[in-house]
């Protein structure tokens, strides 16, 4: 699809990942609905989207509240004139033993999932009206790898991938695209906060090397405005995701050697 003149939507706008997406789809002329639950965050992004010439709507809304979506979503399209980009970020990094795991990943599964799904739900009305449209959902380099202490996360992450290949078959023939991007770990407040990346064996650094948000953000344009589908980030962990595919055990004693499998 064509950005310029657009009007997409980013949940999770606030900061880390959502913001970088939001920058780079309103420099490419994009009208973006910033969304998220925090007001001054959420200002601070529309600023700096403003600064460099781009078109923003801020809405506040959470993604656990179907009601609250939905008037945001809307709000975004009669603003824009319309809706074709739906950019599901929004997101927690709840990282629990798998064992014990059951809150954590109810958690998980409401806001990464559940979340994601409800968005979509909501905006598709809106991008199936428009002449050409896109899905397009950051997921995670977890979903496709394990790792110990990932189980909540993952399986939330590994549960939109499932659901987002299953959309694209639905909407094979259809105006709208559907893509997913599946980064490793990103420097964001929710690995500082979360998974202690840096503490992890140099091997292991080297073998998933933290990304900018930037680069994720670059990923998400280009599902926009190509084909759709999958992307790994980078690409020593699509390599490694091939791997595992092809030689689980194997890889397995890879992540569990060099520490990559640590959380
Ligand atoms: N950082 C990584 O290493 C990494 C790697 C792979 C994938 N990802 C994924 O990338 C996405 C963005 O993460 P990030 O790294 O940018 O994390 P972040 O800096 O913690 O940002 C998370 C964003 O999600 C929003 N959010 C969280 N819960 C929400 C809710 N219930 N309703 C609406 N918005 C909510 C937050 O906004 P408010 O707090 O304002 O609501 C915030 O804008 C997530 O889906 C994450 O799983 C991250």
């Amino acid at each position: 699809m064509q950005l310029a003149g657009a009007t997409a939507i980013v949940t999770g706008a606030s900061r880390g990942i959502g913001e970088a997406i939001a920058l780079a789809l309103a420099q490419r002329g994009c009208r973006v609905g910033l969304m998220g639950r925090d007001a001054e965050a959420l200002a601070g992004v529309a600023a700096r989207c403003r600064a460099t010439g781009g078109q923003v709507l801020a809405v506040m809304a959470d993604v656990t509240d179907p009601r609250r979506l939905k008037e945001a979503v809307d709000e975004v399209a009669r603003w824009g004139g319309g809706l074709s980009l739906a950019v599901l970020n929004a997101g927690v990094g709840v990282h629990r033993p798998a064992v014990g795991g059951e809150e954590a990943a109810r958690h998980a599964l409401e806001v990464n999932f559940l979340g994601a799904v409800r968005t979509l739900t909501t905006a598709m009305p809106h991008l199936l009206a428009a002449n050409q449209a896109a899905v397009v959902a950051v997921s995670s380099l977890s979903a496709l790898i394990p790792y110990r202490g990932g189980g909540p996360y993952a399986a939330s992450k590994a549960a939109l991938v499932a659901y987002l290949r299953c959309l694209r078959l639905e909407l094979a023939g259809s105006a709208v695209r559907v893509g997913w991007v599946c980064p490793g770990p990103v420097r964001t407040g929710m690995i500082v906060n979360g998974v202690p990346h840096a503490k992890l064996p140099r091997l292991a650094r080297l073998l998933v090397p933290v990304l900018s948000p930037e680069r994720v953000a670059r990923s998400v344009v280009g599902l926009a405005e190509g084909g759709g589908g999958q992307r790994v980030l980078p690409f020593q962990a699509a390599a490694f995701a091939a791997f595992a595919r092809i030689a689980p055990r194997l890889a397995e004693r890879v992540e569990l050697f060099t520490g990559a499998g640590e959380a």
